[in-house]
């Protein structure tokens, strides 16, 4: 698993490190230092790694997919800027390095995320080797996924939720939104990036519904067990968030993420080889990173 995860993910960093680079003569290249600032920060590139693999198991070829595995990322990127900003979660560490805006100011950092949001989608349209009705259709859904009703949606219920405590069900739907949605975003894309199957997009959506579930509850497990060095972000700070972990304590949240872990595992029974999905769903169960 780790060589084709190391080619993914090797892929991705040299096609982001070759964005936003040309625009030293603009008058207004702080956007895109900043810009560049958090894309190549580091991160796991977990979202690009799913569109690849799953174009590849849909049978596509799986660099086809690198223009969507790009506008997911830039996405995860800019929703990760906001996040951190002093009106959200006021973060001063990220990626292992400070904050968007704890170095370039508030008011770069909500442009250089505005403008990652704007370029991802220009990503899609520009693709090459893609049909016109795979990138509208890719438009269509990542727009569904990041937007009002996905992940910035999700980002409000996060926000309006502080104040009172949730039912499981209300906590299943925060989290679905902000993270489980952009997951769903990179694993459908990479299908359709293959041109694949409406059973093959099913079955996307139904791994990533489990996976990006396990995702956020490891995640906040690891707000409370972490190591704020390996994570390259404070731990401790999500003390008044409505978690699984707040509701249901450390077992049980174990208990759930191998669940959810195993449920988006069977999800893949449909690909003919599934073997590195499976292994990397697998390694995500005790992530510490
Ligand atoms: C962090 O996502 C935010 C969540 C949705 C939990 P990742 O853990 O994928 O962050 P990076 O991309 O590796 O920095
Ligand atoms: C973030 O959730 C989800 C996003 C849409 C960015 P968190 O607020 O838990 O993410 P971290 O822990 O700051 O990475
Ligand atoms: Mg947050
Ligand atoms: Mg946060
Ligand atoms: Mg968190």
């Amino acid at each position: 698993m780790k060589n084709e995860l190391k080619t993914y993910v090797s892929h991705m960093e040299k096609y982001l490190s070759g964005c936003f680079d040309f625009y030293d003569f603009e008058p207004q290249h702080v956007l895109f230092d900043s810009m560049r600032y958090s894309l190549l920060a580091g991160g796991k590139r977990l979202r690009p790694v799913f569109a690849f693999d799953f174009c590849r198991m849909a049978g596509g070829c799986w660099p086809d997919a690198t223009p969507l595995a790009a506008a997911v990322e830039m996405i995860h990127t800019y929703s990760l800027i906001h996040d951190d900003l002093p009106c959200l979660d006021n973060d001063d560490f990220r990626r292992g390095s400070p904050t968007n805006h704890k170095v370039y100011g508030e008011a770069v950092a909500i442009l250089a995320g505005d403008a990652m949001l704007t370029a991802a989608f220009g990503q899609i349209a520009n693709a090459p080797g893609l049909s016109d009705s795979a990138k509208v259709r890719a438009v269509g859904y990542l727009s569904h996924c990041a937007g009002e009703v996905g992940m910035v949606g999700g980002q409000v219920l996060d926000i309006l939720s502080e104040e009172r405590e949730c039912t499981e069900e209300e906590i299943l739907n925060i989290q679905n939104r902000k993270t489980g949605a952009l997951i769903k975003a990179a694993c459908v894309l990479g299908v359709l990036a293959a041109n694949g199957t409406a059973e093959q997009e099913y079955a996307a959506m139904e791994f990533a519904d489990h996976l990006g579930l396990a995702f956020q509850i490891r995640d906040d497990m690891l707000d409370v067990i972490g190591d704020a060095q390996k994570l390259g972000k404070a731990t401790g700070v999500d003390t008044e968030k409505n978690t699984f972990v707040r509701l249901y304590g450390l077992e049980k949240c174990e208990e759930l993420v191998r669940e959810h872990t195993e449920a988006a595992i069977d999800a893949l029974d449909v690909f003919e080889d599934s073997e590195f999905m499976r292994e990397l769903a697998m390694s995500l169960v005790g992530r510490e990173m």
